[in-house]
């Protein structure tokens, strides 16, 4: 397969003159925010380095700006492809036109954007708003035996990040077929520890009504605001309740610890799927415009027997 796919990155490469032919590729990521982004560079990495592809790498330190700067970087450098996760939906318009004027293909991973569609040839990752329904059907059946309200407090990932808006969505739609559920308080930290736990503290010490369930975008987020839950005197995952989205080992512990209740997947391990593509593009062929990686739930009662099995 290695040697198959050298051998594809060797002829199909434009023209080099530094005596190197493997194909190029322009990568700008988000960052390093949470769990979930450092095994998804991994992921990029290892299978740049097994697929013999000259992977130029770029962390954006959660900044537009400095994901605009890295891609006119690899346009200047004439990189075969330009792949990347963009940190917000919207505002990308006039750098992508640039590559498409340069005739670089740009492969969209993880994250997608509110753009022309013709300026990418494709999109791989997660539906972000299937795992925000996922989320709102566990807290549905999590409080069925129950007839009073059920107060949510929400922490949102980053201000205008599709995972944010989406997984939003997807939970509220799920949630509001049932008036007993309300988000009482909703706002964003960022998907990192520290803001996470933060924003927690900042709800805690504000609401005058019992917190029944924390709804947090990501794990990391999660496991921020468990600290400052445990730090009020409150028992995360029995007297508060928590859904999170991600399934890094870090929330596979919280939950062996009782202290998480369930966390949904999001899939990081896209690098070998990228790569493919990268190949496929380069060789002149088209990739499906939008390829879903699939995920599960899982939950407090059953994370002991899956966190051996977990690559991430
Ligand atoms: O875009 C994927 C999201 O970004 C992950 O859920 C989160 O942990 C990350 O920072």
């Amino acid at each position: 397969m290695l040697v198959i796919l050298s051998a594809a990155a060797m002829m199909t490469g434009c023209a080099r003159n530094d005596g190197d032919d493997r194909i190029r590729l322009g990568f700008s990521q988000i960052g390093a925010e949470s769990e979930w982004r450092t095994a998804n560079s991994e992921s990029i990495k290892s299978a740049a380095a097994t697929m013999n592809i000259d992977l130029r790498f770029a962390d954006a330190q959660q900044k537009q700006e400095n994901q605009i700067k890295a891609l006119r970087t690899f346009i200047a450098q004439k990189v075969d492809v330009i792949a990347f996760s963009p940190v917000v939906e919207t505002g990308w318009d006039t750098v992508l036109q640039e590559a498409k004027a340069a005739k670089i293909p740009v492969i969209l991973t993880d994250r997608s954007v509110t753009a022309d569609p013709s300026l990418y040839v494709g999109f791989i990752g997660s539906d972000f708003v299937e795992e925000g329904r996922k989320a709102g059907r566990w807290a549905l059946d999590h409080f069925k035996d129950g007839t009073g309200d059920v107060n949510i407090v929400e922490l949102q990932g980053t201000v205008g990040a599709g995972p944010a808006i989406d997984r939003k969505k997807g939970f509220e739609e799920i949630i509001s077929t049932n008036p007993r559920f309300k988000i009482i308080r909703s706002q964003s930290g960022d998907f990192t520890r520290a803001k996470g736990k933060e924003v927690m503290e900042a709800f805690l010490k504000a609401e005058t009504r019992k917190i029944d369930l924390l709804f947090a975008h990501n794990d990391d987020m999660a496991i921020g605001a468990i600290q400052a839950i445990e730090e009020a005197g409150i028992k995360p995952g029995r007297e508060l309740a928590i859904v999170s989205i991600d399934a890094v080992k870090g929330a596979f512990e919280a939950m062996i610890a009782g202290k998480l209740n369930a966390t949904i997947e999001c899939n990081p391990l896209l690098g070998p799927q990228l790569m493919t593509s990268v190949v496929e593009v380069v060789a002149g062929r088209e990739i499906p415009k939008r390829i879903v990686v699939d995920e599960q739930v899982f939950t407090m009662e059953t994370a002991k027997q899956h966190i051996q099995s977990r690559k991430y």
